[in-house]
Order: C-alpha cells, then structure tokens, then sequence
C-alpha cells in the first residue's frame, strides 16, 4: 500500500452519515438507512453489520460508494443501484429494464401458496407478467414439485426470470417464455392443465405514470407499469383467454391497483363463472388481491 492509500484509508469519513446527507437532499426518505443498504453492499456484508468507521475503507470502496450514492441521489431505484432485491427471503437480480418486485407481491404469493396447499401438491401454476421472475420462483421454492411457467412480453424480463431462476437452483422447476399473456403457454399446450393462474400484471392508468415517484415514472419500464386508459386492460384481456380454455379447478389469482378490487372481481365472475370470489388487503390495507375460484363444471 503506497503512502498515499494509508493517508487515505486513515482520512475515511464517515460515510453513512456522509452518503445521508446526500440522498436526503434528493427528498429520499430513509436516506441513512439506504446509505447503510448501499455501504453493506460494497462490502458485501449486511446492513446490520456494518459498523461506522470500525475499519478502514479502502479508496476503492470509498469512490465506488460516493458513486452509487450519486447515482441513486438522481432517484434511480435502491435495488438498480445494488443490483438484488431480497423477495421473500430470496435474493432475486434486479436491473433496469425489469420491473422492481413490490412487498405487496408477496401477499400475492402467500395467498396462492395458502390457497394451492390444500390438495394441490404438485400444481401446474402460470405466472402471467414474470418480470423479474419474483412471483414464479417464491412459487417454485415453496411449493417443490410445482411446475411453473412463466411468461413476459419483454425479453429482458424473460432474461432475468431464467436468470433468477438459475440462481435459486430452481431451473427444473421454472419455465420461462417469451409473449403476450397466455399466447406462448397455448402454443406449448400447457395452459389447458393449469391449475392456477397467477398475475402481477400492469394495472396503473396510463395518465397516472407521469405523476409517480421518479423511480418509477422515469426509470421503471413502462409496459410493465401502463395498464391501459382505466388500469384494467390487462385483466379484461386476461379474463378473456381464460374464458377460452376448457373447463377445469382452477385459481385466478390477480394483483390489482387501489381501487381496482370491486371492478376486478365483477370481470372474473361475469368472465369465469367463478364458484367462489375472495379479496385479501396488503399491508398497507389496501384490498390488493383478487381471488376467483373456478371449479371444473365452469371455465
Ligand atoms: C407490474 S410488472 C410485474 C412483474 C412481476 N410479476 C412482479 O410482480 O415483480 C408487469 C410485468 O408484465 C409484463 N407485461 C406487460 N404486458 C404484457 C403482456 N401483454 N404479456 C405478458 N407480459 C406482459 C411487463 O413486461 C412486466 O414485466
């Protein structure tokens, strides 16, 4: 180490309370702890282990951390910035292009799981709008022996769906496709045997977009945010393929907007003749999920 590195190393400030001051003056809320995040990634450690200058930074640290902070100061997503995004308990890839997984998504996920488990142990499940493949691999990791085949219109979510999916060791388990909706399961002559159909598909108003948080207006992806003049395109093209397939017990389990619940559930029992309709709130106590139940006499 020259000199000049052990001055600097010495010199190390205080890097969390440096890296706040910075993304607070960006309106970040939580900006220490983002600044912790960002730092325990560099060191690829954990959050809660960092400890403020308990050791030395190396310059290289250092720099990498002040250009991360900056980078995500111009309101680029925390989880574009590290690179992952723990879902679940699993540490999913993020990047920009793909949609980044939202907490309310694994109420999703815990709903159908609890919804599945009772006499479907092996089911054949779609994951409808894959993104980063969060919904299809917390599927696949807790429900071994499901078969789940996961579809995207961008190819970059198909990507890193696969991608993700290899990581976790769950590649048998998770198909990945490339195309509209249903379209690439109908060609493959799969989507006859499903026996859930799981989606996290855009429901946000196109008018909407502009007005959100930077991070999302201006670095998420819009097809996967863009639902259409009310939201609801997505599910009413949705609805009307399954409306097509030949009747079987079924799961359509659906993530919707604020708001949205209501007119959801009146497209799935309209469209599907469903035995049973259920809504499950986030945790913010939004009514988030739709549940319609669709027994083998109906769709
Ligand atoms: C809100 S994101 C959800 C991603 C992921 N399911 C999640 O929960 O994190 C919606 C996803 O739907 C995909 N999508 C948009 N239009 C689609 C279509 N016509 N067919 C299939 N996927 C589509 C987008 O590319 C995007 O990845």
């Amino acid at each position: 180490m020259s000199r000049r590195d052990a001055e600097d190393l010495e010199a190390a400030p205080d890097l969390i309370a440096e890296g706040a001051r910075v993304l607070s003056g960006a309106d970040i809320e939580g900006a220490r702890f983002e600044a912790k995040i960002i730092l325990a990634h560099i060191l690829a450690t954990k959050p809660s282990r960092v400890v403020i200058n308990a050791d030395p930074l190396a310059p290289d640290s250092i720099s990498r951390f002040r250009e991360l902070v900056s980078k995500r100061a111009s309101r680029v997503p925390l989880q574009y910035v590290i690179g992952t995004h723990d879902f679940m308990g699993l540490m999913l890839a993020c990047r920009p292009g793909v949609f980044v997984p939202r907490p309310e998504t694994e109420v999703l996920v815990e709903t159908v799981l609890g919804s599945l488990r009772p006499g479907r142990d092996r089911p054949t499940v779609a994951d409808v709008g894959c993104g980063s493949g969060a919904i299809a691999v917390a599927i696949a990791h807790h429900l071994p022996g499901a078969a789940v085949h996961a579809v995207d219109i961008s190819a970059d979510a198909v990507r890193l769906t696969a991608e993700n999916a290899r990581r976790l060791g769950l590649a048998q388990s998770v198909r990945v496709y490339e195309g509209h909706l249903l379209d690439p399961l109908l060609a493959a002559g799969v989507a006859d045997e499903l026996d859930a159909i799981v989606a996290n598909l855009p429901y946000i108003p196109s008018g909407e977009i502009d007005g959100l948080a930077p991070e999302i207006s201006k670095h998420e992806p819009r097809e996967a945010l863009d639902g259409g003049p009310d939201g609801l395109m997505y599910f009413r093209k949705l609805v009307s393929q399954i409306e097509a397939l030949p009747p079987r017990r079924r799961l359509v389990a659906l993530e919707v907007g604020l708001g949205q619940a209501r007119q959801v559930a009146r497209l799935l029992q309209s469209g599907l003749e469903c035995s049973a309709i259920e809504m499950r709130r986030d945790h913010g106590g939004i009514e988030r999920i739709v549940l319609g139940f669709i027994d083998s006499q109906s769709h």
